[in-house]
C-alpha cells in the first residue's frame, strides 16, 4: 500500500490518498481543539490512543455485524480505510445529560436519560455544527430517507455495544458522536471513535476522561487519554 498525497487535513486528522482509490489513510494528530476551533492547543500522544481505541472499537463493532470503514491498523498513527463519501450530518447519541443537552434543556450535567437520546447536527464549521432535525435533513436533501433510517439504526445499535463494553471496562459512555458515509451506494460508519469524540466517566468516581478534560481545563489530559487506551485495549 503506497501512502500518496493529502487530500485533506482536519482539526485532528490528516487524509491521505493511495495507490487503490478505494482506500484512504487516517493519520492522528495530537493537536486538539475545542468551541469550534476557538481554544487550540495539543495532547501529547493523542493521535496514538486515539488510533488504537478507535481501531480496537471499530473491530469490537465488525463483529458486531456493523459495517465501518476500517481496515487495518498501520501504524501507531495510521490506519486504513475505505474511502467514504461522508454524509454531511454528525449523529450523537447520548445515554447522560452533558455538554450541549445540559444547556439546551436546563437539566442537570449526569442525569440519566430514560431512554437514550439521538441527536442531528449539519457538519458544517462555518455554521457552528447546528442542531437540525429529520425535516431539516429531508428539506436540505442531505441524505437519503431510507439511508438516514439505515444510519439511525447503526447508531442506536452501537451505543448498546459500546455501552456494555465500556461498562465492562468501568466506563460509563454518557455521549458520543459517530459519522457515517456511502462507499458504492452502501453505508458505512466512519471517522474515529475515540476520547475525542466520546464522553466517557469512570464508574466508580465520575471522573472525566475524555476531551472535556481538555475543553474545560481539568488537566491530566495526556493521563486520562492513557487510561482509557489502558482499559479499553489493555
Ligand atoms: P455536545 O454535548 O458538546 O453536543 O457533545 C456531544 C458529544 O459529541 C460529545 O461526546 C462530544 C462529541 N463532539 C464531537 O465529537 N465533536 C464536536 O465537535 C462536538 C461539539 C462534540
Ligand atoms: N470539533 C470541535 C472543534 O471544532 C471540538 C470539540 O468540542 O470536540 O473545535
Amino acid at each position: 500500500m503506497e501512502k500518496k498525497e493529502a487530500l485533506y487535513e482536519g482539526k485532528a486528522k490528516i487524509v491521505y490518498s493511495t495507490d487503490d482509490e478505494d482506500l484512504i489513510i487516517q493519520y492522528f494528530k495530537d493537536d486538539a481543539t475545542a468551541f469550534n476551533a476557538l481554544k487550540k492547543g495539543t495532547i501529547i500522544g493523542k493521535g496514538v490512543v486515539n488510533n488504537e481505541v478507535s481501531s480496537k472499537l471499530f473491530e469490537l463493532l465488525k463483529e458486531n455485524g456493523i459495517p465501518t470503514h476500517f481496515v487495518k491498523i498501520l501504524s501507531e498513527r495510521e490506519m486504513l480505510c475505505l474511502s467514504l463519501e461522508i454524509i454531511p450530518i454528525e449523529v450523537v447519541m447520548r445515554n447522560v445529560v452533558a455538554g450541549s443537552l445540559s444547556k439546551r434543556t436546563g437539566l442537570a450535567e449526569g442525569y440519566v436519560l430514560k431512554r437514550p437520546v439521538l441527536e442531528y447536527y449539519l457538519k458544517d464549521d462555518d455554521l457552528g455544527d447546528p442542531l437540525i432535525n429529520c425535516s431539516h435533513i429531508e428539506v436540505l436533501e442531505l441524505v437519503e430517507k431510507d439511508t438516514l433510517d439505515k444510519v439511525s439504526g447503526y447508531a442506536q445499535k452501537i451505543n448498546g455495544i459500546l455501552k456494555t463494553y465500556f461498562d465492562k471496562r468501568d466506563l460509563t459512555l454518557v455521549d458520543f458522536k459517530l459519522e457515517f458515509g456511502l462507499h458504492k451506494g452502501v453505508v458505512y460508519l466512519g471517522d474515529e471513535i475515540s476520547p475525542d469524540t466520546c464522553r466517557l466517566w469512570d464508574k466508580e468516581t465520575g471522573a472525566k476522561m475524555d476531551k472535556d478534560r481538555f475543553r474545560r481545563d481539568l488537566g491530566n489530559v495526556e493521563e486520562a487519554y492513557k487510561e482509557v487506551l489502558k482499559r479499553v485495549c489493555g
